[in-house]
This record gives structure tokens, sequence and C-alpha cells, in this order.
């Protein structure tokens, strides 16, 4: 089915001017980018954002990291959107992923690992709705 999908390109990628890189993986493998803002996460948003994590031993830093600059947040559709992001993405650890993903080709680390895509639809629906509204959501 179509769905949508939320998807951050990370600090470390925007700092380095990889977002039209990135932009057309999604786009080449079948997805279309519906949405999208640039903004500059507060530590509110990221603890936030990530809050799922909050026990984790890389919270901190990682919500340290998600404000050291500029991200791009967005809204992908197509078919499995869900599932397909991640695919294209790859594994959380680019040591992990495979060849010709975003992070295998792009990712400097676990953690500025460039982009964070949405691991269940029920999850993309709650993180879109937390950066955007639906006027600003064009199908
Ligand atoms: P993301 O998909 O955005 O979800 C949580 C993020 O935590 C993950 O990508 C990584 O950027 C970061 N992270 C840092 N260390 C770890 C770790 N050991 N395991 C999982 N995620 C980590």
């Amino acid at each position: 089915a179509v769905e949508r999908t939320f998807s951050i390109i990370k600090p470390d990628a925007t700092r380095r001017n990889l977002t039209g890189k990135i932009n057309a993986r999604f786009e080449e493998n079948g997805l279309r980018i519906v949405a999208q803002k640039r903004l500059w996460m507060s530590r509110q948003q990221a603890e936030q954002f990530y809050g799922v994590h909050k026990a984790r031993p890389f919270f901190n830093d990682l919500c340290t990291f998600m404000t050291s600059g500029p991200v791009v947040v967005q809204v992908l559709e197509g078919e499995n959107a869900v599932a397909k992001n991640r695919e294209i993405m790859g594994a959380t650890n680019p040591a992990n992923a495979a060849a010709g993903t975003i992070r295998k080709d792009f990712a400097e680390s676990i953690e500025a690992n460039s982009v964070h895509g949405s691991d269940s639809p029920e999850n993309a629906a709650t993180e879109i709705a937390y950066f955007f509204a639906g006027t600003e959501i064009v199908g």
C-alpha cells in the first residue's frame, strides 16, 4: 500500500552539503518528498523526539549531535515507504550497512549516520505530526 514515512537528514550530512545527493537516493528508489523543511532543532525538540531512547547510554550525545547543526525533516511517500526507506538507508551502524545504501556511502559513525527513518507506520505518523501540520504535506 502507499504509505508515508518520516525522514531526517542529520547535521553530519547537511554540514557536508549532501542534501541533494541523499534526496536523489529517495527519488531514484520511488519515494516522493511530499513535505520538507530545514531547521535547527532545539535541545527540547531533540530530547522529546528521541524520548524513546531516554534510558540509553547514547541519549545525551545523540541529542547534542542532533542540535549541532541544521537538519532537513521530510515526509516521504510511496509503496511500502517505511520499509523501503529503511532499505535505502541501510543499517544504523554504517559498518554493517549494505553496499549502495545511504549510510554505507555517506555516514561517518553509528551516531553521525546521516539519516533517520521511522521504524514503523505507527511511529511514522507520530513523528510526522511532531514536525508537520497536515497542510504542509502535499501529496
Ligand atoms: P536513528 O535512526 O536516528 O535512531 C536513534 C539514533 O541513535 C541512531 O539513529 C543513531 O544515530 C544514534 N545512536 C548512537 N549510538 C547508537 C547505538 N549504540 N545504537 C543505536 N543507535 C545509536
